[in-house]
């Protein structure tokens, strides 16, 4: 991993000012913290910031941001460090603002079904807290069990729960932000319908902390369905299991998740994990997950084997139904832990394509095509229920797409393919640093100059994540 140096802005003044604010403790700048905190899970990717500032509070936050701005000292916002585009990297060096002290779970509202939080609360931890009042928050990325709730915010994250129950934004209500300049918002209101203004709320989400610092989330949450069914199927062409997928919606049945794992992905995580729950031989190229839930178990019975009848139409081989909590566990344990598998047997490189579900198997051709002429090897899995398929790649001899100019070529010829098949180059992972040199393949110059003017409007002195989603002007 090649580690980029710190720029040299923030000096022992500056560094005597966040002290005050935070208290020592909480202001780290030894070779062991700048290193932590100089990579997400993006790539191999290494950049060091020159300070670590761990603010509590949003007066903290805000008081920080004041100095920052006048000082003109980049800010990088972080929460668990968990992201794929590089949203968190401080190329810029400047100061890294970590949330992770701001951790507590405000308040739970059983009369409205919201609950309140501050950023640095695993996302896992909130939903089991909502859980336990029979309540339910879907969205559940892979890494649900050590992100953020901020940085899903900050992403507009997804997960395999996506596909019935819909992404980060379709539960957000409302926000509190630190401006770049230190002023304090909410962005909207506790409620359900909102027709007041231009919506800063959802502007927020997904803006990948170049706008401002989320402080506290009200998020909308539903009530928890009783049961889940899962069942795994295995097929022996990657191209008919993806085929399969859109059928299953066109058949009238909304799955809680349908996932697709290629079998070389399987292969290394099951090796990854020690598992051998889930078959893997020659004659597999490809097995779906597929998920129902609900409060009636007769329907979802029902369902499951009409859902497996269709599958077996796409030649699927022998299905697998999980029969208790363990097995169920046991399958969401390996897909949730793919990326980390991939990328440790070289599978460094991770996009996240998304494309009308229907265009599925055209792309998954088109990628492995791709592969061959740029001379990459590609896995692929993912949300097929949702068209968005992450492929992991792997080129000796290149760990990093960013900055590598034959991976490039080979991204834009990626990227150019999904946008003729109608899609965008990011599902749920973002733009962040990796791929800001491929927006001009998805969106008119007009798009680009608006983007650029909401940043300016927000944040007019580009200190706050800048050169995230575009470059730098
Ligand atoms: C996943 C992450 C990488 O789906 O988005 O596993
Ligand atoms: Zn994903």
């Amino acid at each position: 991993m090649e580690v980029f140096a710190a720029k040299g802005i923030v000096t022992q003044e500056h560094i005597n000012q966040f002290k005050d604010i935070v208290g020592e403790k909480f202001i780290l700048f030894d070779a062991e913290n700048l290193q932590h905190y100089s990579h997400d899970e993006t790539e191999h990717l290494s950049y060091l910031p020159e300070v670590v500032v761990k603010p509590r509070t949003v007066a903290e936050i805000a008081a920080i941001m004041k100095i920052c701005n006048k000082e003109r000292i980049p800010v990088t916002p972080r929460g668990a460090g968990t992201g794929l585009s590089g949203g968190a990297l401080p190329h810029l060096g400047g100061v890294l603002l970590s949330t992770e002290r701001m951790n507590s779970i405000i308040e739970i509202d059983e009369r409205n079904l919201q609950v309140t939080t501050e950023p640095g609360v695993i996302t896992e931890v909130l939903q089991n807290a909502v859980k336990e009042k029979g309540l339910f928050y879907p969205p559940d990325p892979s890494s649900r069990g050590s992100c953020f709730i901020g940085g899903n915010i900050a992403e507009n994250s997804g997960g395999p729960k996506a596909v019935k129950y819909g992404v980060v934004k379709d539960y957000v209500l409302n926000l509190e932000v630190v401006l770049p300049s230190g002023e304090i918002i909410m962005t909207g209101a506790n409620v359900l319908k909102n027709s007041t203004g231009y919506n800063l709320t959802q502007l927020m989400v997904g803006s990948e902390g170049t706008l401002g610092i989320v402080t506290k989330i009200v998020l909308k949450l539903i009530p928890l369905p009783k049961y889940d069914l899962l069942m795994l199927a295995p097929f022996a062409s990657l191209e008919k299991a993806s085929e399969a997928v859109s059928a299953i919606f066109r058949a009238g049945f909304t799955p809680s998740a349908l996932e697709l794992v290629e079998i070389d992905a399987l292969q290394i995580v099951s090796k990854f994990v020690d598992s051998t729950a889930v078959p893997v031989n020659d004659s597999i190229a490809a097995h779906l997950i597929v998920e129902v839930d609900g409060n009636n178990m007769d329907v979802l019975m029902a369902d499951m084997e009409a859902i497996s009848s269709l599958l077996e139409e796409f030649e699927a081989g022998e299905i697998f139904f999980a029969d208790d909590a363990q097995q169920k566990a046991e399958l969401w344990k390996l897909r949730r832990r793919v990326a980390e598998a991939v990328k440790t047997s070289g599978y460094t490189i991770e996009e996240d394509t998304v494309v009308p579900r229907a265009e599925l198997p055209a792309l998954i051709r088109g990628v492995k095509k791709l592969g061959k002429e740029h001379g990459f090897k590609a896995v692929c899995y993912g949300h097929a229920g949702d068209g968005n398929l992450h492929i992991r790649i792997k080129k000796e001899g290149t760990e990093n797409s960013f900055g590598d100019e034959e991976m490039t070529k080979s991204l834009r010829a990626l990227f150019d393919l999904v946008y003729s098949l109608g899609g965008t180059i990011s599902g749920e992972h973002g733009i962040g640093l990796i791929q800001k040199g491929y927006m001009d393949i998805v969106f008119a110059e007009a798009n680009l100059r608006l983007m650029r003017e909401i940043k300016k409007a927000f944040d007019p002195n580009n200190i706050l994540n800048a050169g995230k989603i575009f470059d730098l002007d």
